[in-house]
């Protein structure tokens, strides 16, 4: 059965661009995709073709069972988008934007009142309720764009980019609300240019790249591609090496990978933190001083790396200036 959002060869040229290059998405009912890339990659072009804002040259979609060609409309009424159709108004308090949506979504003016309460509260925005929203920084405003688009939870959802210029908290805070929202029901697709975010969020993960789809997997398949977690330990004295090597080995999961003159020792590891508090025991119970242990997740640059040979958000470029030795070569891809 297709998913809430299917979509099968999506083609979107502008110009010499192709933005989007035959692009097939699915995304089962109830579920979060995480469409990861970097700037430029075209996933605001598949989000715009998939929210009826933009025709593309070739391809067909389905949202919420509806043909997003066909019957542009008919889908408008089963979504909602981050930032775009929550238009807020300048002239009304934060407050009363957000009670507007809930009033025009019908819900009751008393849960309008009390969900714009609590998105208000929840993005940093309580205080400044009842100020219009043109006296609104931009970072504020922001906020009450998403929050707009959080007053209601239509069947199908998509957020372009969320948390971008969110500081930690206030993305922490959508963090939860999109959870709850999914809790509901909601099916919701999501791009991001950061891995964290897509792992914390999605079911899977779709990542593209120039207009196509290079991998897709889960958090965990994308990060067994780029070679996982890793563990890496800088002992204080050149002839620990051997030593360190060794307990990384034992208590890693594969090669550990030696740098020699920054005396940097690096393993694959399962078990995350847990295992780096096993590795510190053990080098100290062999009384191996260290300068510097650490737990290494890896990023959308070297899933990048690993997939392309390319860094994220530079094409180009092929990743100099990256500490060396982590071993997520291109040929471990597949
Ligand atoms: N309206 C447009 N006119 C011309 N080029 C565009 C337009 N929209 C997007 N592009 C180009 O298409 C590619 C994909 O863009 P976009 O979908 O915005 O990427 P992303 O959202 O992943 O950063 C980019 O090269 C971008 O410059
Ligand atoms: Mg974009």
């Amino acid at each position: 059965m297709p998913g809430a959002i299917h979509a099968e060869g999506l083609v979107k040229t502008f110009g010499d661009v192709k933005a989007l290059d035959g692009v097939d998405l699915d995304v089962p009912e109830g579920t979060v995709l995480g469409l990861l890339g970097p700037n430029g990659a075209g996933k605001t072009t598949a989000v715009r073709v998939l929210t009826t804002l933009l025709r593309p040259d070739g391809g067909t979609a389905v949202v919420a069972g509806v043909d997003v060609l066909k019957n542009p409309n008919e889908v408008r009424r089963s979504i909602g988008l981050s930032g775009q159709f929550a238009a807020v108004d300048e002239y009304l308090t934060g407050r009363e934007n957000l009670q507007m949506v809930g009033q025009l979504y019908q819900m009751g003016a008393r849960e309008a009142k009390a969900r714009a309460s609590e998105l208000l509260e929840r993005f940093g925005l309580a205080e400044a309720a009842d100020r219009t929203a043109k006296t609104y920084s931009g970072g504020m405003r922001r906020r009450l764009d998403l929050a707009a688009a959080l007053v209601v939870s239509p069947p199908v959802m998509f957020m372009d980019e969320p948390t971008t210029g969110l500081d930690p908290r206030n993305r922490q805070a959508l963090w939860e609300v999109i959870q709850e929202l999914v809790a509901g029901g909601t099916t919701l697709l999501l791009t991001t240019q950061y891995l964290e975010e897509a792992d914390h969020l999605a079911h899977d993960i779709c990542v593209i790249d120039r207009g196509r789809v290079i991998a897709r997997g889960t958090s965990d398949q994308l990060k067994a591609r780029t070679g996982g977690e890793r563990v890496e330990v800088v002992v204080h004295e050149r002839e620990d090496i051997a030593a360190a090597e060794e307990v990384l080995r034992v208590l890693g999961k594969g090669e550990a990978t030696v740098q020699e003159h920054t005396r940097k020792v690096t393993v694959p590891v399962v078990g995350g933190a847990k295992l780096l508090a096993e590795v510190i025991r053990e080098l100290d119970t062999r009384g191996v001083e260290i300068d510097d242990i650490g737990l290494r997740r890896p990023t959308l640059d070297d899933v990048f790396i690993s997939l392309t040979g390319h860094g994220a958000g530079n094409g180009a470029e092929n990743g100099a200036g990256r500490g060396a030795g982590h071993g997520a070569g291109k040929g471990e891809a597949k």
